[in-house]
């Protein structure tokens, strides 16, 4: 199977972007952003989710009506900066498990650095969405794919906010399965490895640590 990318089209998420962006913008409104397009983006990342039915008894008659099958699911933040996504992620989906990555971009190689992981034990009978803010040289969205199918994940997916065509292109040659679910596509990586226009370091920005 062909893995998509399909790239938000909707203006509350364009428009909290641009907030998000800003680097004006506060810790406390950048992580409740981040928060909220999460949970938007979620909602796009789940259009697939099967249903079945059930009966219910509404105030006027019993009807037959949709309800999700309740296929195993797993959130898994890449950390830190992933850990901003969870809660809207959670918010969407409430009964889902969550799963940890710890991954560091070495700043000189800009290759990721694996310090974490703590998986739910029947991980590989969930759908897993991966999720991060920023894909940008894909390293460290190419490694967390990677450890998910070491676990015997099948069925994942990645959820970022902004990702750079270097970053997707990655991900589709290692992973040409997988579907990117992400708010915008940017116009490119600078030399540090950060994407441009971009938002800087998310993760700074959603724990105020620079
Ligand atoms: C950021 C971001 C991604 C990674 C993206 O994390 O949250 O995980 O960089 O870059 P890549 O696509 O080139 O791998 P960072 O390493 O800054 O760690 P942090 O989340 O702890 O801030
Ligand atoms: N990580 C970030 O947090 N921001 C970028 O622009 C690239 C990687």
């Amino acid at each position: 199977m062909n893995g998509k990318v399909h790239i938000m089209d909707h203006p509350l998420v364009a428009h909290k972007l641009t907030i998000l962006r800003d680097k004006n913008t506060s810790v406390k409104d950048f992580r409740e952003l981040v928060s909220e397009i999460g949970m938007l983006i979620t909602y796009e990342a789940t259009r697939d989710l099967l249903l079945t039915t059930r009966e219910v008894e509404t105030p006027i008659c019993t009807t037959t009506a949709p309800t999700l099958k309740g296929k195993k699911f797993a959130v898994v933040p890449i950390l830190r900066a992933g850990l901003g996504l969870v809660d809207g992620v959670l918010r969407m989906v409430p009964g889902a498990r969550v799963g940890h990555i710890g991954l560091y971009r070495d700043e000189t190689t800009l290759e990721p650095v694996k310090y974490f992981c703590k998986m739910p034990k029947d991980v590989a009978e969930r759908d897993i969405l991966i999720v991060d803010p920023m894909l940008a040289t894909g390293g460290s969205a190419d490694a967390a794919i990677g450890f998910m199918k070491e676990y015997g994940c099948t069925n994942i997916k990645l959820m970022v906010l902004l990702a750079a065509p270097e970053g997707i292109e990655r991900i589709q040659k290692s992973h040409p399965d997988i579907n990117i679910y992400c708010g915008a596509v940017d116009e490119k990586l600078n030399e540090q490895g950060y994407i441009v226009p971009g938002l800087g370091d998310a993760g700074d920005r959603i724990f105020g640590t620079k």
